[in-house]
């Protein structure tokens, strides 16, 4: 027994070491030069966490051991395959699984749990009965009123992690069997509302009703009411939303597995998943900042289609120029701003941007990057994109900083960027995107927009910046027409 209670206390203190790690981590994650390592820290402590929990529930048992390994294997090596192959720009779709499995397995472990404990828990009450001593089973064997409503919360908020996750994998793969436009009927929220309440009412009765066995009916409901759950959240919000979704659902994947650690009484899992919600819970906030928007109207306001709609009807010409024009007004300008989009991570274009930087600052130039906190299509795109080909952290500006540096800049250039430059989120109340912080460039003396053509982009909307005086549009794949201004730069 003492020996039993001083592995518990061994573990618990390798485990807070472990939260500790992560604690570190996480606070390294926040700042782009320490980001790398504050990954590394909280790696080993998964890696010390994992152990002691291996070692703890096998007790070092050969066989036991044997299942453990070969299940982290077959795991490891699928990881590992996905995470080296996966595009920068499929990120969010490998997120987004990611989410899903720590949702289904959360609902996994909280369901295996309540079976060997319901089956130990009969096996002690018919003991008892033979033995003349009737005593509240769940003394023996843990099935508490609390037990069981972290059991069903974490059932409940797995499952809807799964299938919600799923249905934001699909959208934003493209996949056929899930469309990309929302998806509402009618009665949908007032179903989503029943649910809900159902389920978590069957949470409530369960956890009151401890000893009873009707309490695995009430589990495999939850079960069924949060996968369909899952389903009708997400199918409802258009492809455009799904990043703050997977935010969202990050978040609820931590929360699944703080109950599962609950239910396991496991510290490790209780404060891992509480900050995993915690982080998800303040990402999704700052996201919906970004875009203007709030929580709900993400949720169900059945936005974020591709279809567009509102916004400036486009009047008057879009003045074209080619990089030899647009090279020979870099050369002359003495402070540019480069404002990268998604359509420089479509066309893979950061390397030649920095170069493109490169040549302007030896030619003295001051040359900074003006960062939108939503350009591209996940938290910190541009950053990732421009950190990986080299460029210094100091010379990319957040919005505000931007905004006070470009109307004193000459030269704006847009890279694959297009609603974070949209004048209209500031004076057109008709635009969807009215009232989103945007960069403005537009009060920079020259604007060049490096794209394909004038089409819009993820709102949908057209973009009036185009056909405005002082913007001109460089047409082509931004990595094609970014190393041309390099070289044109290099030939004058
Ligand atoms: P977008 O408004 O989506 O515009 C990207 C532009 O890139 C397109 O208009 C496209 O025009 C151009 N493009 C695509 N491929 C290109 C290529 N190979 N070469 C050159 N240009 C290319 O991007 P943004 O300005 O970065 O804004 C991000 C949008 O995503 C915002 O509306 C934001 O709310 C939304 N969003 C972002 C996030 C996060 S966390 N970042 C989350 C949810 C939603 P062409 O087709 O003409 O080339």
């Amino acid at each position: 027994m003492l020996e039993k209670t001083v592995t518990d206390n061994v573990l618990t203190l390798i485990y807070l070491f472990a939260a500790v790690l992560f604690i570190f981590g996480l606070k390294m994650m926040s700042k782009v030069p320490t980001a790398a390592r504050g990954n590394r820290v909280s790696a080993v402590g998964m890696l010390i966490a994992t152990a002691a929990t291996f070692f703890a529930l096998t007790g070092g048992a050969a066989i036991s051991l044997i299942w453990v390994v070969i299940a982290m294997a077959i795991g490891g090596f699928i990881g590992l395959r996905m995470a080296t192959k996966v595009e920068m720009t499929a990120m969010p779709q490998m997120v987004a699984l990611l989410n899903g499995f720590g949702g289904i397995a959360s609902l996994l472990v909280a369901c295996a749990d309540y079976a060997r404990k319901a089956t130990a828990e009969r096996f002690v009450s018919d003991v008892l009965e033979v033995l003349g001593t009737p005593a509240p089973a769940e003394d023996f064997v843990g099935l508490t009123g609390t037990s069981l409503f972290a059991t069903g919360l974490a059932t409940l908020i797995g499952g809807v992690t799964f299938t919600g996750s799923l249905i934001a994998y699909g959208k934003l793969q493209g996949t056929k069997w899930v469309p990309d436009q929302p998806v509402q009927f009618f009665g949908q929220k007032p179903i989503i509302a029943t649910l809900l309440i159902v389920s978590v009412l069957l949470c409530v009765v369960m956890a009151g009703t401890p000893g009873s066995g009707v309490n695995g009916l009430w589990l495999f409901l939850i079960v069924l009411m949060a996968l369909a759950l899952g389903v009708l959240l997400v199918i409802g919000i258009g492809g455009a939303d799904m990043p703050v979704v997977i935010a969202l659902l990050n978040s609820y994947s931590g929360l699944a597995a703080a109950m599962a650690g609950f239910v396991l009484n496991n510290y490790a899992l209780i404060i891992t998943g509480s900050l995993v919600g915690a982080s998800g819970l303040i990402l999704t906030s700052i996201m919906c900042k970004a875009m203007n928007r709030s929580l709900m109207n993400v949720l169900f306001g059945g936005m974020g289609s591709t279809s567009g709609g509102g916004g400036s009807q486009v009047t008057g010409e879009a003045h074209e120029s080619s990089p030899e024009d647009a090279a020979i007004v870099l050369e002359a300008a003495e402070q540019v701003v480069i404002v990268p989009g998604y359509g420089m991570a479509v066309a893979q274009a950061q390397h030649a941007v920095k170069e493109l930087a490169g040549e302007l600052e030896k030619r003295g130039k001051r040359v900074y990057y003006a960062i939108h906190p939503v350009a591209g299509r996940m938290p910190g795109h541009m950053n990732v994109l421009l950190a990986e080909a080299g460029v210094e952290y100091d010379v990319l500006l957040d919005l505000e900083p931007s905004n006070a540096q470009l109307p004193q800049s000459d030269v704006a250039l847009v890279i694959g960027a297009n609603d974070v430059t949209n004048p209209d989120a500031r004076t057109n109340e008709q635009s969807p995107l009215f009232g989103m912080p945007i960069l403005d460039v537009d009060r920079a003396r020259t604007v060049f927009v490096i794209k394909r053509s004038l089409n819009p982009g993820f709102a949908g909307i057209q973009n009036p910046l185009y056909f405005l005086d002082n913007t001109r549009m460089v047409f082509g794949d931004a990595k094609k027409v970014v190393t041309e201004l390099a070289n044109e730069l290099e030939g004058i």
